[in-house]
């Protein structure tokens, strides 16, 4: 597992490996910029160097837009500034046309003489895939794969997701991004159930662009009824996720918030095969989605059925026993964990993850990668735990 940087780096580099790796960060930052507007396109960074100056810089902001290649030479003006440079690239350029209008990247880079081309990580979809990377190298331009492998993936996991099951002859199953906020002793509410907010303003900010960067956002039946949430995504940029209650019992009121903005927001619950009747028929006639999923364990065939409708990403936002029921089904591709400074305490006070829980401290899921970062007076924990490849 790494802490704070990225796990590709080995222990020993070389002073090229080294520039190679600090100017992939720097395209790395540049990916990062592409927000809901790239989906479901990954998203790319792009930065050409020469005589260890940047030459221009470039990223893909929207689906439909220019790649992070095209943004960058459009940027850069004279392509015959381009002989002899090295491009970074996050990712593998785009080797099709598959139906676009215009030629796929890699044969604009052919005639610029790059002498390197480094990237992050192929491109898994199918039209690429490797391709590209050979038609450069036939040409005579180096090209290195695997610079900051792992942090290009970890910021493209529903792509990468969707990508590898696609590949293997899968099912679609969303990225699943589990997302609590807890004080700094791991509680979700205090032992009166009071819990809003446990987060500071940054953090409760940094939840809504989430939220506009999914498909749907998911909770129980048991948070639904305590906060009464709308799941909405407020005064920030984005799209709007489709609300999804784990609701076996059909308990969510009909003057719950959720109900009540149904037919603007859309909104699914999932019951199980035991709600009563009249509960569902007082759901639908309020303009509530009800699906029925047969068994205890309804989040495998609802992620599933989200899968099919075309969602590659849907948060998770708890409480305690929906996550508990995430991980122990090992759906859980990643947790966003906000911690803030403040001790609430209390025996009764929940966690976030609730069920049975471990039987030994080694048998609890571990993630592949922690990284931590600064949210306003919060920290927030970034935790993997699938890399696809
Ligand atoms: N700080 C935070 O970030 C945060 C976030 C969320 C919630 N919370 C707090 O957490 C508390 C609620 O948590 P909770 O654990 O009581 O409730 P929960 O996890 O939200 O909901 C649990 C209920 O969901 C239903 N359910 C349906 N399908 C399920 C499945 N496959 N697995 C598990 N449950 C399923 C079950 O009721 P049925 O059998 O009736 O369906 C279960 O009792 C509240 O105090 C809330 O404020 C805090």
């Amino acid at each position: 597992m790494s802490v704070a940087s990225d796990s590709d780096s080995p222990d020993e580099v070389s002073s090229e490996d080294l520039r190679d790796q600090v100017w992939m960060d720097r395209a790395l930052v540049l990916a990062a910029r592409g927000d809901h507007r790239a989906r479901p396109n990954p998203r790319v960074g792009a930065v050409l160097v020469a005589d260890a100056s940047v030459l221009a810089e470039g990223f893909h902001e929207q689906s439909g837009g220019p790649h992070a290649e095209a943004a960058l030479f459009a940027l850069l003006g004279d392509p015959n500034q381009a002989r002899g440079a090295t491009l970074y690239l996050t990712l593998e350029p785009c080797g099709a046309f598959a139906g676009k209008q215009t030629p796929p990247c890699v044969e604009a880079l052919l005639p610029l003489g790059l002498e390197r081309i480094v990237l992050a990580t192929l491109d898994p979809h199918a039209g690429t895939a490797g391709r590209s990377v050979a038609r450069l190298r036939a040409a005579g331009v180096v090209v290195e794969v695997g610079v900051r492998a792992s942090a290009a993936r970890r910021l493209n996991g529903p792509f990468f997701k969707a990508q590898a099951r696609l590949a293997a002859g899968l099912p679609p199953l969303p990225y699943l991004s589990a997302k609590w906020a807890m004080s700094l002793d791991g509680k979700i509410a205090c032992h009166t159930g009071h819990s809003q907010w446990i987060s500071g303003e940054a953090s409760r900010r940094a939840s809504h662009v989430l939220r506009g960067e999914v498909d749907a956002v998911l909770i129980g039946s048991g948070t639904a009824l305590t906060d009464d949430p709308r799941l909405t995504r407020r005064d920030v940029a984005g799209g709007d996720p489709l609300p999804v209650v784990l609701d076996r019992r059909a308990r969510l009121p009909l003057k719950s918030r959720l109900v009540k903005a149904a037919r603007e927001t859309g909104l699914l619950v999932v019951v199980g095969r035991d709600a009563p009747a009249e509960r569902r028929t007082g759901l639908r006639d309020a303009g509530v989605e009800v699906l029925e999923v047969e068994g205890e364990d309804s989040l495998g065939p609802l992620l599933l059925a989200l899968g099919a409708r075309g969602c590659d990403h849907v948060l998770l936002e708890g409480g305690g026993e929906v996550l508990s029921a995430a991980f122990a089904g090992d759906w859980v591709d990643r947790a966003l964990v906000f911690v803030a400074p403040r001790i609430l305490g209390g025996r009764g006070a929940p966690g976030p993850v609730a069920g049975v829980g471990a039987s030994e401290v080694g048998l609890g899921p571990a993630p592949l990668s922690l990284e931590v970062r600064a949210s306003g007076e919060d920290v927030l924990l970034e935790a993997h735990f699938r890399l696809y490849p």
